[in-house]
């Protein structure tokens, strides 16, 4: 068995800059998703959003399209890294309205209630993301929204193409050692409830992706770079050697396979959870 990475949640894919390519390529798959849950919320122009766990600020640029110039977008993440990539793409983008702070959102402390707390894939990496959801509701306004998206399980492929399955078993495990939970997107309603908060309203989406599609190498290449990401947590914990994976080939190894298999491939399970905070 290998050991636990460390007893509380880290962020196993770090903050080098393939990784904050990889969550910008991850953002505009799942763009019109988070776009979609937000819209159904209530996150509507004017409004002050905080988006918890920012990363490369693709969610907050997101939220600043919805909440426009006349709103205000905060970003929190504990990756000064991240933040520093984030700052440099609102500068680039001109929003003079999006800012990003670093800190856990949990643990901090606003000037003024949000109308709208936001977050993708951060409840994740909370060791209690009920504490945490009681937390960030202190920061929202009464009737205001709390509204997150997470994942459940791995993507899988049908018939199977091992190396797509073992591309998706050694990043669940990796998380896992990591103390990540895999499972968050289905937790969201019971923490809501736990958390004290309204039934949050649910929505899904599974990606998929056919053997013939021209994407696939893409496809390939955008989950590879997941898989270079952890490479070095792979070799330290033993799930695997460099030789055996031979990253530098991986991606095109795996779309080959995938395509003499001739199936396709389905994503995780997103969800996303939306409530609004009742009046005191
Ligand atoms: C998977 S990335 C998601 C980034 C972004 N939300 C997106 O969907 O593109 C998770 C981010 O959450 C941040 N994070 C994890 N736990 C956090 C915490 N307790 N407080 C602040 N940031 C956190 C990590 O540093 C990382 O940048």
């Amino acid at each position: 068995m290998p050991e636990p990475i460390q007893q509380s949640s880290q962020y196993a894919l770090g903050h080098s800059p393939q990784e904050l390519d990889r969550l910008a390529f991850q953002a505009k798959i799942l763009e019109p998703f988070t776009r979609s849950c937000f819209e159904q919320a209530g996150v509507t122009a004017g409004m002050n959003v905080l988006d918890v766990g920012s990363g490369a600020g693709d969610v907050a640029f997101l939220v600043r399209e919805l909440v426009g110039a006349d709103g205000q977008v905060t970003g929190a993440d504990r990756a000064p890294e991240a933040l520093e990539r984030a700052r440099q793409r609102a500068e680039a983008l001109g929003y003079s309205n999006v800012t990003f702070v670093h800190g856990d959102p949990a643990q901090m402390t606003f000037d003024e209630p949000f109308d709208a707390i936001v977050g993708r894939f951060v409840l994740m990496y909370y060791r209690d993301p009920v504490e945490a959801l009681r937390c960030f509701a202190r920061h929202v306004r009464s009737g205001g929204i709390l509204a997150f998206q997470e994942s459940d399980n791995a993507g899988r492929s049908y018939p199977p193409a091992p190396l797509f399955d073992r591309t998706f078993e050694l990043m669940g495990k990796v998380q896992e050692l990591s103390g990540a939970v895999r499972c968050m997107g289905p937790m969201l309603y019971p923490s809501f409830i736990a958390a004290g908060l309204p039934a949050p309203t649910l929505a899904t989406h599974v990606g998929a992706l056919g053997s013939q599609d021209p994407a696939v190498d893409h496809i390939a290449e955008f989950i590879v770079m997941g898989l270079r990401g952890i490479m070095p947590a792979i070799i330290k914990h033993g799930l695997a050697t460099a030789q055996e994976l031979d990253i530098e080939t991986y991606a095109k190894r795996m779309a080959e396979e995938f395509r003499a298999r001739g199936g396709m491939l389905t994503s995780p399970v997103f969800i996303g959870a939306w409530a609004r905070k009742a009046a005191a």
